[in-house]
């Protein structure tokens, strides 16, 4: 059975994990050039958000 993780970073993207493996990285900021993944531009941004997780078995 996989593991599928939800990494919310403190004030950047989602990490989109697979058995512990990174996949790719969401953006969660909405400021992302190449969404819907993250571009880094979250910093410039000054996205500010909580950090979480959510593990899907
Ligand atoms: S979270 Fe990184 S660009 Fe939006």
């Amino acid at each position: 059975m996989e593991t599928i993780e939800f990494e919310f970073t403190k004030d950047g993207p989602i990490l989109v994990k697979k058995d512990g493996k990174m996949e790719f990285a969401l953006c969660r900021c909405g400021h992302s050039t190449k969404k819907p993944f993250c571009s880094g531009a979250h910093v410039s941004a000054g996205f500010k958000a909580d950090a979480s997780r959510l593990e899907l078995k």
